[in-house]
């Protein structure tokens, strides 16, 4: 059987992860053992996991020190690593937005300051525009740079929308869903074929799975 590493991501998604590995029978303890470690081994089925930031993860697997990895759809097209998008695994839901002071929203400004983590999408976006526009990179916390004057607006991700909220932002204009993707890497995917593709049918069917079973819980809502 062939040896399988997997880069799981840190943070925001990893409890979705481990649940969706174990939820298919892929690894099921992985979680417990992840509290402790950034590397395990299931010995038995031949799988190795490593938890890695999330941004890390495309890296990991272009380079085949994992064969296949988790992470979301921003990181992908931020990053545009050389590796296979396979499947929407459906968890990690959340929007790339244009967002700024709720106060601004209709205000029209030329030249503007854009802070962001995710320089090449939000220059990508304005350059579609046709609009000229200042980037600012910044590692994390970006919210903070409308409040301090560092940029006018933001182009982040927004998931339930509190931290905008709570700083006194809002969303100017939404870019792209974004979602959790297993990734792959394209000499694993000729070499080690068999087992990738049994991972990935299980992982569908999980992702599936779950699917359904969110719609259940909807529906059961709306016929109360
Ligand atoms: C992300 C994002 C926003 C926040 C949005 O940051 O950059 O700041 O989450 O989530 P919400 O809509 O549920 O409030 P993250 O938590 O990854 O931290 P960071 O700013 O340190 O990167």
């Amino acid at each position: 059987m062939d040896s399988i590493t997997v880069a799981l991501p840190k943070g925001r998604m990893a409890d979705k992860s481990f649940e969706v590995f174990a939820s298919c029978g892929i690894s099921e303890n992985i979680q417990n053992e992840m509290s402790r470690k950034l590397f395990i081994c299931d010995i038995e089925r031949n799988l190795k996991f490593i938890l890695v930031k999330p941004t890390d993860v495309p890296t990991y697997v272009e380079h085949g020190a994992a064969d296949i990895g988790v992470c979301g759809k921003d990181v992908l097209l931020e990053l545009k690593r050389d590796c296979y998008e396979v499947l929407d695994l459906g968890f990690g839901k959340c929007k790339m937005v244009v967002a700024g002071p709720t106060n601004k929203k209709n205000t029209f400004l030329s030249n503007k300051r854009v802070a962001t983590k995710f320089p090449s999408i939000a220059e990508e976006f304005y350059k579609k525009k046709g609009e000229n526009v200042e980037i600012i990179k910044l590692n994390g916390s970006v919210e903070l740079a409308p409040l301090v004057g560092l940029s006018e607006v933001i182009v982040d991700i927004v998931e339930t929308g509190t931290t905008l909220r709570e700083n006194g932002l809002t969303v100017y204009e939404e870019i792209f869903p974004s979602s959790a993707r297993l990734i792959v890497n394209k000499a694993s995917m000729k070499t080690k074929s068999d087992r990738i593709k049994e991972i990935i049918y299980k992982l569908k069917q999980a992702t599936e799975r779950s699917y359904i079973k969110s719609h259940y819980r909807v529906q059961e809502y709306m016929e109360l």
